[in-house]
């Protein structure tokens, strides 16, 4: 009785082992008594095993058993005993078998639940506890199934990195999570220094400048799980801490960084999915994934693309169309400004689609600036279609014009936004593709849609402060074709980046970096750092170019992300063990906590309520 270590996991018996004596070790997932026997149904990481405690058991077990609950950590030893055919139960993977229980001993016991562990209602769907509570007892939420299988997955997908980049050559190599604080777009978390007064220590928002620096310093190929930090607004898809896989090579091209990740995805979704990716992954320029999907991180599971309208301003006399497209584009933003129709054709939607169901779409636009959605129906017939409802009657008797440019045809659901801006118009519209995808189900949960975004801006136009930013960061090598025209057109620049997006999300960032300190102290004063400013922040890495720095760029896919649409779920804190909730607390440890005075004393700080 006093040492009873498992001799098999709960996963492992079936038919061929009848008849042998087995010890268990688990958690009681279920426990019920019928007619005098007591089935416990026995859970670990590997699966459930049904032990029985009948007449076969010792008579004092019965008793014993009564006394057992949920959640309580047990051992068993006992008889395995193959079931009849009649009895096998084919949604267990020990179904073949059951365990006759001839001793228990409880190792831990459980209190009352807070929530059962993987409860389902009638029917079979899920109850899921509330988020809070779920993190509150985070320990209970990871023994469900579902959370067992995602951090299963991650480990796999972590595995499946390290050997597909050191085969490659790679080295993993940690760089400081105490870093100076650097600008790169979010708010720091700082850590302030006990020796140095006044003086802080920030957390890394990525490994960036150090990764740069290792190519100066020859490691020609670097990768690293690296953990990251940034104090940003929540969102499904963000964590304050999150995880990049971070690399960085030398001697390369864009198209170098884009093979090695597309080679990495199809290593990693074989491996741990069994599922065959495309050897290459489809290339969308920036410009064009706002045209077409009205985003840079398009949902690529449904085509359904949005269609330059503009023809409608002269056709009809819908004076919003008439007054956008009037709208020439003006010197800066790029070739995304100036006047646009941006239209929608929803196929095979006219009917399904009530004014209330519109009025929500419209109400979608809005949020994204769009001063309003219009809207057509296509009635009659393939050849003699008919426009109703919405802004129809400024377009009488050009149904045929409309469809055959649109390539729309009875049935379909027409929706357009019209902007002054072709980038509102865009952007708007987009919305409203990305809910339609949604309401209308039409991604298939089994099918994983990359493409690439290339040709970013380099640099965007900052309304408020006035001036230009870089659209990604600063080390980003503009393309070599602009490099005479930087400061006489920013806004036309392109620069040397790339996105990979999957499933609608950004999965990936990266770019080919600047290595000349020159062009580098360029990018600095058009984004308005003056020199000292620049030296100040990041000297050091520019100190470190003037010492044979090598051309190189990377990238850096979110791992949690990654692993999130994987597993198709729709919050990244289902996929990290221990995440923060969308207030940047952790309910089970209440972190961020209080510290004493004598630690505020040491820091040198003083907290001002
Ligand atoms: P970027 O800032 O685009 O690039 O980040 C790269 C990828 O990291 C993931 N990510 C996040 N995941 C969870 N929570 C967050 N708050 C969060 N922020 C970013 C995304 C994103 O695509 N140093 C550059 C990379 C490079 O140029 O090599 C960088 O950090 O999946
Ligand atoms: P109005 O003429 O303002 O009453 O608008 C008629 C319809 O056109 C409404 O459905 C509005 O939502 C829509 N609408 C108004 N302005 C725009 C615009 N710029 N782009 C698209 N639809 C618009």
């Amino acid at each position: 009785m006093e040492n009873m270590k498992r001799t098999v996991t709960c996963g492992d018996l079936r038919k061929a082992d009848d008849k042998k004596t087995v010890i268990l070790n688990g958690w009681i997932h279920r426990i019920r008594e019928h007619g005098g026997i007591s089935f416990i149904n026995l859970r670990d990481r590997y699966g459930i095993t049904q032990v029985v405690v009948d007449s076969d058991s010792p008579a004092e077990l019965a008793d014993f058993a009564k006394n057992l609950r949920m959640e309580f950590c047990i051992a068993v030893e006992g008889v395995v005993r193959a079931r009849p055919d009649t009895m096998i139960n084919p949604d267990m993977i020990t179904g073949e078998i059951e365990v006759v229980a001839k001793a228990i001993k409880v190792l831990s016991k459980s209190e009352t639940l807070p929530f059962m562990i993987d409860e389902v209602q009638k029917d079979g769907t899920p109850v899921i506890p509330n988020e809070d509570l779920r993190l509150k007892y985070r320990y209970l939420d990871l023994r469900t199934e579902r959370m067992q299988h995602h951090l299963a997955l991650r480990s796999k997908v972590t595995l499946a990195t390290r050997n597909y980049l050191c085969d490659k050559g790679f080295y993993e190599l940690e760089t400081p999570t105490f870093i100076k604080s650097t600008p790169e777009g979010a708010r720091d978390y700082l850590v302030p220094s006990r020796l140095y007064p006044g003086k802080f220590y920030a957390l890394p928002q990525s490994p960036q400048l150090y990764k740069q620096i290792l190519m100066v310093s020859g490691f020609d190929k670097y990768f690293q799980i690296a953990r990251c930090y940034r104090d940003e607004d929540a969102r499904g898809d963000r964590q304050p801490e999150f995880t990049q896989i971070d690399m960085e090579m030398s001697f390369v091209e864009r198209d170098d960084v884009l093979n090695l990740t597309e080679g990495l995805m199809a290593h990693i979704f074989k491996e741990t999915m069994n599922v065959t990716l495309p050897e290459h992954f489809e290339r969308i320029a920036y410009d064009d994934a706002i045209e077409l999907y009205g985003t840079d991180k398009p949902e690529l599971r449904f085509d359904m693309k949005m269609q330059d309208a503009a023809f409608m301003a002269d056709l009809g006399t819908f004076q919003a169309f008439k007054d956008a497209v009037a709208v020439l584009p003006d010197e800066k933003g790029g070739s995304l400004s100036g006047g646009s129709v941006k239209a929608l054709v929803v196929p095979g939607m006219a009917e399904s689609y009530s004014r209330k169901k519109i009025e929500e779409l419209e109400a979608v636009a809005k949020i994204y600036k769009a001063k309003g959605l219009a809207w057509m129906k296509v009635t009659g017939t393939e050849t003699e279609p008919n426009l109703e409802g919405g802004i129809s009657k400024f377009f009488e008797g050009k149904a045929k014009d409309v469809c055959a440019t649109l390539g729309a045809k009875a049935g379909d659901l027409l929706l357009f936004v019209a902007d002054t801006k072709k980038r509102v118009a865009c952007t708007a519209l987009g919305a409203v593709r990305s809910k339609l995808g949604k309401d209308l189900n039409l991604c298939d949960p089994d099918k994983w849609a990359f493409a690439w975004i290339v040709d970013f801006p380099m640099f965007e136009w900052n309304e408020e402060e006035n001036k230009w930013d870089t659209a990604h960061h600063m080390f980003t090598m503009p393309q070599y074709k602009y490099h005479d025209t930087l400061e006489s057109n920013p806004g036309e620049v392109k620069g040397d980046l790339y996105d990979l997006v999957l499933n609608g999300y950004e999965l990936a960032s990266g770019s080919i970096r600047i290595h000349d300190p020159e062009l580098q102290k360029r990018i600095f004063k058009i984004v308005g750092f003056d020199e000292e400013e620049g030296q100040k922040k990041f000297g050091f890495l520019t100190e470190a170019f003037k010492y044979g720095a090598p051309p190189h760029g990377g990238i850096a896919p979110g791992l949690d992300r990654l692993i999130m649409i994987m597993c198709r779920e729709s919050s990244i804190h289902d996929v990290i063990a221990f995440p923060k909730n969308s207030f940047a607390i952790s309910p089970m440890d209440e972190c961020p906590g209080e510290v004493d005075q004598k630690q505020l004393d040491e820091l040198h700080l003083k907290i001002v309520e």
